[in-house]
């Protein structure tokens, strides 16, 4: 299991505290302005034909708000929602049964919907153009395929690798939606809410520490928030202020751009064993001890995102910038140029 803090993925701890944080209503959902306007658009304009939504595919890096926007969804359009994932949907038939339980206008959400068997995505298509299921009746040459009828519903598909999805599959949402990292006054917003329901005392110096910290991930910044909280409340007075998010943060190792041990292990594997790379994804796993797809997904994006490391085809490259930060001299290379142009 993940038990990073800063990891961007859902752990079961979470659960509880992390419900309660998630906003029930699109004016409570902090951020992702472009999303919010087009969404509450084609909502008003389904609810007043009294149809259901079309299908929505959200994607983006973990932990920004995708299962908490379907939520959203649901409960502004006055649905139940179905949550489950690609993996845990095994066999066709768990598929089937899962549709055919549906009401009209309900909510069916699938996270890692790039996670899908081939030969469960073959029964979606025809669920989400014509609300119908294929069945199979008999095998060899006596089969027949009867169609069953199924209520209009509203798949939203979230994915971390839209380029990962099938293209029929793809071409089958009416609407999608890239949800970008949060800014950090975002994010500070996301955090005094936060202290709010969870009764904390946190200033606006305080939120903004946590907030630049949060590698741009609403996840992040509340399980931050409830760290520093202990800290607040064993340390200091209880208030979380600039001193006490630093030092509460400093204790878990996170420092002052929201690295953590493993990002800065990776960062001093590139510099100290490949000389800064070009190092493939496959070799980068096997050096830290890391997931190749958890790398990809969960540690690059935000290191890219500080211009840290770039994708080359090649491999991965640490920049001068992550040199400097890891407190090493940058070498002369091209990474130095490019760095320059981005700096620019
Ligand atoms: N919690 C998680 N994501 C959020 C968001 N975008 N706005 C408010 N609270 C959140």
């Amino acid at each position: 299991m993940d038990d990073r803090l800063v990891t961007t993925g859902f752990r079961p701890q979470d659960d509880d505290q992390e419900y309660s944080l998630r906003p029930k209503s699109l004016v409570e959902y902090i951020g992702q302005r472009k999303i919010k306007d087009s969404l509450s658009v084609y909502m008003k304009a389904a609810l007043a034909r009294n149809e259901a939504l079309d299908h929505i595919l959200l994607y983006g890096p973990p932990g920004l708000g995708k299962t908490t926007l379907a939520g959203i969804v649901a409960s502004e359009m006055g649905t139940n929602i179905r949550i489950t994932s690609g993996p845990a949907i095994e066999r066709p038939g768990d598929l089937a049964s899962i549709l055919t339980n549906l009401n009209r206008s309900d909510i069916l959400f699938i996270d890692e919907i790039h996670r899908l068997s081939h030969s469960v995505e073959e029964v979606l298509y025809p669920a989400m153009e014509d609300y119908a299921l294929d069945i199979m009746l008999g095998k060899g040459p006596s089969a027949r395929s009867v169609r069953l009828d199924l209520p209009k519903f509203t798949l939203i598909g979230a994915t971390t690798r839209a380029g990962m999805l099938s293209s029929p599959l793809r071409d089958r949402f009416g609407i999608a939606f890239r949800l970008e990292m949060y800014t950090p006054e975002e994010l500070a917003e996301i955090i005094t809410r936060s202290a709010g329901i969870l009764k904390i005392r946190c200033d606006r110096e305080g939120a903004l520490e946590i907030a630049r910290r949060s590698r741009g991930t609403p996840r992040i910044a509340n399980r931050l928030i409830k760290r520093v909280r202990d800290y607040a409340e064993v340390q200091a007075d209880g208030v979380v202020n600039l001193k006490v998010a630093r030092e509460g943060l400093k204790l878990q190792e996170v420092d002052d751009l929201g690295l953590d041990r493993t990002d800065r292990n990776m960062l001093t594997v590139m510099i100290t064993k490949f000389s800064g790379g070009p190092v493939g994804l496959e070799t980068l796993a096997a050096t830290t001890g890391e997931d190749a797809g958890t790398i990809e997904d969960v540690y690059e994006p935000y290191l890219m995102q500080l211009g840290f490391i770039m994708r080359t085809p090649r491999g991965r490259v640490c920049t001068a910038l992550a040199y400097r930060h890891m407190g090493f001299t940058p070498p002369q290379t091209a990474s130095e140029d490019s760095q320059m142009k981005l700096d620019l």
